[in-house]
């Protein structure tokens, strides 16, 4: 890894595996750098390899259970989490369990509330209490969003219920086979995501290498409120070649971009 400071670093991955690796080690070396605040984690299909390789570890005792406290980073309205669907759900299966996190223990951001403004004031005083974020592993959406941030998503963006996007609904039909798409969300807003020490952003695949580039070396834009991650202290984006393809050092700041 290596970049000026205030750079993204860049780190590609050059198969399935390595992608798995690079995303776990690097996850693993922010907690062991440093094990207080609190770690938000995306759902969605990109993460997955990654916490299951930390599950691996785990498995084998080469990782302990986070100590840190883990966040919820937004949720469908209107899913129990008794829905296998929910993105709680998801977490629990892929994250929480595996690695043996109490669910209880996780700051959560509900979808069934009956007063979501409070929830989402509840959920950042509970994000706060806890120290704050310290890491935020995101996904990339097809159209930039982060979370449920849609375009325009500026900086300042609360916690909140937002409609998804047609983009959004169309990209997440593939989870619902044939059910119909929720079509609000309830998202951990932009500016939280941005007052994270730290983030590790995922992105694999040819079909996210455009929003990829727009997101890392283009204006930024609440059109791409991805495009607002390179404000955090240290932006960390593990990617494959095919996701990366194209991008150049000089287009990122980086002084070269390490292939693992
Ligand atoms: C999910 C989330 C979303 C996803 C994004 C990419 O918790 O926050 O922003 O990270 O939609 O999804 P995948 O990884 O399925 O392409």
């Amino acid at each position: 890894m290596s970049s000026r400071d205030g750079d993204a670093e860049l780190l590609v991955a050059s198969s399935d595996a390595a992608f798995a690796r690079l995303g776990a080690d690097v996850i693993r070396g922010v907690w062991d750098d440093c094990p207080e605040g609190a770690t938000i984690l995306a759902t969605g299909w990109t993460p997955i390899p990654v916490f299951r390789e930390l599950a691996a570890r785990h498995a084998r005792r080469e990782l302990s259970t986070p100590q840190c406290p883990i966040v919820q980073l937004d949720e469908y309205v209107g899913l129990e989490d008794s829905d296998p669907r929910s993105l709680f759900a998801w977490l629990d299966r892929e994250f929480l369990t595996p690695l043996e996190v109490d669910a209880s223990s996780v700051i959560r951001l509900r979808g069934t509330t009956a007063d979501s403004e409070q929830e989402c004031s509840r959920f950042d005083a509970a994000v706060a209490a806890a120290g704050g974020l310290h890491l935020a592993v995101l996904g990339l959406g097809p159209n930039g969003h982060v979370g449920f941030n849609e375009p325009p998503s500026g900086p300042n963006a609360r916690t909140r219920v937002v409609p998804l996007s047609p983009e959004s609904i169309a990209s997440n039909a593939r989870y619902w086979s044939g059910a119909e798409v929720p079509v609000e969300g309830i998202t951990a807003g932009l500016g939280l995501l941005l007052s994270a020490d730290v983030v590790v952003l995922l992105v694999a695949g040819a079909h996210k290498r455009e929003i990829l580039r727009r997101s890392v070396a283009g204006p930024e834009s609440p059109e791409v409120p991805a495009s607002y991650l390179r404000r955090v202290p240290r932006l960390i984006i593990v990617t494959d070649d095919d996701a990366a393809a194209g991008l150049t050092p000089e287009e990122i700041g980086s002084r070269h971009l390490p292939r693992i």
